[in-house]
Formats: structure tokens, C-alpha cells, sequence
């Protein structure tokens, strides 16, 4: 496609979110370059999302993350340790990773002078808290890896304000969808363990709530925050909808089989409840969520069942 409106480099673009999301940027007419080291994300998958280009390289290196961000507009910045339970295992590596890396990402995007620079971050920055959620809320992570996405959110906010880096810090909710198959997370997990015939495993009694949202409706929000995002902005990505966890495993055995729960002891690191006020998001780039649950977890089931998961 010819560029029309500059090129985006997607970092930890071969991963699950960053391989719906370059369709996604490709459809409102940016030309995208896929920035991967291939620890989690597949060269394959990126291949087929459609990158124009894909450039094998860690974000730890300064110099490579520096070229490669070069003749770049824009980027977003997905590449991370991305699970909590991993940080709480290994909070050095967490933050060498999300911290150090959000750090050399910033640093080559100043000294790029790209027109914007769009950070994935969570709920896990504001740790326990009555939901919804909302960008006018402390910060109390109650993980390592809460607190390494909050330090990201303060370097996007110090580079805005101390460089001029146009940042959009964008909190993402529970992302679920098709070319999750190596995530943790929980729509994943019950697929998986659904297509493998074995009991759903639920941490607690499964009362806990998770704000789903599906990763098409989440990709065009990013890709609306990479034009219309603005500078030093917070916004949270959401469905706006709280959905208990054993609901959801309601939902996916009823579409992948009618397996049993086996509840294991609650997670370090875990919070209670989990959904977010996406008004901001929405009054800023006209985010609008589209799928539902239901459409959104027929079509993960589908793309599992498919793709062997
Ligand atoms: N999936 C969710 O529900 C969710 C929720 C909130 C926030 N996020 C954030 O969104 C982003 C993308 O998450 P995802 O679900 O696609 O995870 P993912 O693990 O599928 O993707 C992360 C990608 O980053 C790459 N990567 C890791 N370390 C790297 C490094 N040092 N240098 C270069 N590449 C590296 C991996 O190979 C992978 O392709 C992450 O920042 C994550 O923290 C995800």
C-alpha cells in the first residue's frame, strides 16, 4: 500500500496485540515496520498480520531500537514482559524489560523527532481500587509488573513534558482474541484447556472480575490514538464492562465444550475487581467498542478450534 500518512513501528509487534494491530494501522492508510526479539511473538504470525517490514531486535539495545525507529512517525510501544505472574517471579527481569526498555524506546523516539509515540499499559498500575477505573485515580500497584508499567506512564509523561514527545499512555483492560494461543491470560487458558478436554482452571472462586476486551475493538482504538491521541494524554482501552471470571468460563465451555472448573489457590499479585470508564478515550479519539462478549468469545473459540491453538 502506498504511505499516505507515514510509518508506524510497532515495538513487540509479532506479539499477540501487535499482530492485530497492523492490520489495523494498514487500514487507515500507515505503513508499519514490526521492531521484535521473537521471545514470546512468531516471525510467522507477523508475516502474515501484513508488516511492511519486520526487523528482528530488542528493545535493550539502544542502538538498534534507535535505527530501527529512524525514518518512523509514529510508535507504539507493545513490547514487554507482559504477565504479572512472571513479574512477581522475576521482578528484575520485569523491569529491565518494561522499564529500561519503555526508557530506550522513549530516548529513540526523541531523538527521531517522531510526531507520536503511543505506550501499552494496563489496569496493573492502579492495583486494588472500586471500579471503574479511571485516569483520575492513584496509583497503588500491587504487582512488579503494576509498577514497572506505572514507571513506563511516568517516562512517557517526563518525556512529554522535559522533550516535547507527543505520548499517549493508553491502559489497556483484559484483551482477548485470535493469535492469543501463547498468552496466559484467561480467556486464552480456558480455550486452550477447553480444546485439551481438561477442567478450566479458576484462581479463587472465581467471583473475581475482568474488564474483556476484544482485540479487534482494541486495535482500532489504538490505531485512533496514533492520530488523534495528542500529548501527555492517559486513556484507558476498555469494553467498560465488568464480567466475573466464572462467567467467562461459562461462556467458553459453551462454545468449546462442557468441561469442569478446578479451582486453584487465588494468585500473588491479583486484583478483586477489574473494569474501567473508557469516557476519555472515547471523547478523545472516538473510541467505541463494537464486539460483545459473546461475538467476541464465538470468534476466539472459532480461531482456537482452527489453529489447533
Ligand atoms: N494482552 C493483554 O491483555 C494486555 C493487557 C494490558 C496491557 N498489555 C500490554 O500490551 C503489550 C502487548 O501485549 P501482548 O498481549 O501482545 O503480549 P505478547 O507477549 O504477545 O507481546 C509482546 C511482544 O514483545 C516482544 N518482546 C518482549 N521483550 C522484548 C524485547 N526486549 N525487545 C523486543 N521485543 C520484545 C515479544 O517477543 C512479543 O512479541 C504489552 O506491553 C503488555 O504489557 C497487554
Amino acid at each position: 500500500m502506498a504511505v499516505t500518512r507515514g510509518r508506524v513501528l510497532v515495538t513487540g509487534g509479532a506479539g499477540f496485540i501487535g499482530v492485530n494491530l497492523a492490520p489495523a494501522l494498514a487500514d487507515l492508510g500507515f505503513a508499519t515496520r514490526c521492531f521484535d526479539n521473537l521471545t514470546t511473538g512468531r516471525r510467522d504470525d507477523a508475516v502474515k498480520a501484513g508488516y511492511d517490514e519486520i526487523v528482528e531486535g530488542d528493545v535493550l539495545d539502544l542502538d538498534a531500537i534507535t535505527a530501527a525507529t529512524r525514518d518512523c512517525t509514529h510508535v507504539v510501544h507493545l513490547a514487554a514482559q507482559a504477565g504479572v505472574p512472571a513479574s512477581v517471579e522475576d521482578p528484575l527481569g520485569d523491569c529491565d524489560t518494561n522499564v529500561r526498555g519503555t526508557l530506550h524506546a522513549l530516548l529513540a523516539a526523541r531523538d527521531t523527532g517522531v510526531a507520536g509515540f503511543v505506550f501499552a499499559s494496563s489496569n496493573a498500575p492502579l492495583g486494588e481500587i472500586t471500579p471503574p477505573a479511571h485516569e483520575g485515580l492513584v496509583a497503588r500497584p500491587t504487582s512488579p509488573y503494576g509498577a514497572s508499567k506505572l514507571s513506563g506512564e511516568a517516562y512517557c509523561s517526563a518525556f512529554a513534558g522535559s522533550y516535547g514527545v507527543p505520548t499517549v499512555v493508553l491502559r489497556f483492560s483484559n484483551v482477548y482474541g485470535p493469535y492469543s494461543y501463547h498468552k496466559g491470560s484467561v480467556v486464552a487458558a480456558f480455550c486452550k484447556r477447553a480444546l485439551a478436554g481438561e477442567p478450566l482452571v479458576v484462581y479463587g472462586d472465581g467471583t473475581q472480575t475482568r474488564d474483556f476486551v476484544f482485540v479487534e475493538d482494541l486495535c482500532r482504538g489504538i490505531a485512533a490514538a496514533v492520530t488523534d491521541g495528542g500529548s501527555g494524554v492517559v486513556a484507558h482501552l476498555a469494553s467498560g464492562t465488568e464480567t466475573t471470571v466464572l462467567e467467562v468460563a461459562r461462556l467458553v465451555a459453551e462454545r468449546l465444550g462442557g468441561v469442569s472448573v478446578e479451582h486453584r489457590p487465588a494468585r500473588v499479585g491479583d486484583v478483586a475487581r477489574s473494569a474501567s470508564d473508557i469516557s476519555t478515550a472515547r471523547a478523545l479519539f472516538g473510541f467505541a467498542p463494537r464486539v460483545t462478549l459473546e461475538e467476541g468469545l464465538d470468534r476466539t473459540a472459532a480461531w482456537f478450534r482452527e489453529s489447533g491453538g
